[in-house]
């Protein structure tokens, strides 16, 4: 794996935001995995800048999320369509249309699930996926002990990952919902690049985990070492349990391309 130590969480969005500018200036078509939560939203800031500012363009992308939960009504402001087009869609031109989420009626979802996995493919594959990762490991919302080679498909969260989302429920882990669909780890592996962004001391031992402890699916994230393009991008709190730093690279200069 490719890691990269940042100086703070918005040099890692301009830096993320040029990979998704290279990869959006060299597809025709490109297709974006998205993530939902905080890590990827200074990246998101800065992809809404450049629209403005540059004019970056959406128009032909195509993206898909991660992952969704069960059981909140379509337009609850705390699913990740909504979420995803609060953070970014709404702000650039990709035409809604192609902002593929999976379908939450719950009565469906395995044959929903199985379709999600068969649009990603028919769409040519994932050219970029970001991806964040949780305090116990996980990757898309696959927990501890999924399958490394789960395709998209429901989930139960641990508690550890409801209390760290009570955040964005008012702080109640119980209005977090138990249950969630999401890309398996085998489905995420078949993005052409991966990227995962992490910030803050509460992800320090998930990363070191991830980047220099054994595959297991214990720790999901750990499955990252099986793809021949991945980049994880720290700020120092987050790796700050990395024994080998003397292995990885500390970016000190990425500026924002308004700065250069
Ligand atoms: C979100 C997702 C999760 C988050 C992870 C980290 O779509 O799939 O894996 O990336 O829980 O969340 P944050 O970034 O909020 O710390």
């Amino acid at each position: 794996m490719e890691v990269l130590i940042f100086d703070t969480p918005a040099t890692i969005g301009c830096y993320v935001a040029d990979l998704i500018q290279a990869v959006l200036g060299r597809r025709p078509e490109p297709v974006l995995g998205l993530a939902t939560g905080s890590s990827p939203g200074p990246t998101y800031t800065e992809l809404i800048r450049r629209h403005r500012d540059d004019g970056l363009s959406f128009a032909h992308a195509r993206a898909f999320s991660l992952d969704e939960y069960l059981g909140l009504p379509a337009d609850h402001e705390q699913s990740y369509r909504q979420t995803l087009r609060r953070e970014l869609i709404d702000h650039v031109d990709l035409p809604l249309d192609r902002l593929v989420t999976p379908v939450v009626d719950a009565l469906e979802v395995p044959e929903r699930a199985e379709q999600y996995d068969a649009a990603i493919a028919a769409a040519g594959g994932v050219d970029l996926q970001l991806l964040g990762i949780g305090s116990d490991g996980h990757i898309g919302f696959n927990e501890p002990v999924s399958s490394l080679g789960s395709r998209t498909r429901i989930k139960t969260l641990t508690d550890e990952t409801r209390h760290d989302n009570a955040r964005f429920f008012g702080g109640d882990a119980e209005a977090v919902p138990r249950h969630v669909i999401t890309q398996g780890i085998g489905t995420i592996l078949e993005a052409r690049r991966l990227v995962l962004i992490a910030t803050g001391a509460g992800k320090a031992d998930a990363v070191a985990a991830a980047v220099e402890g054994p595959l297991t699916s214990m720790v999901p994230a750990s499955a990252l070492q099986l793809h021949p393009s991945t980049t994880v991008l720290v700020d120092p709190a987050a790796a700050s349990a990395l024994s080998r730093r003397d292995y990885y690279e500390t970016v000190q200069r990425h500026k924002p391309s308004w700065q250069r």
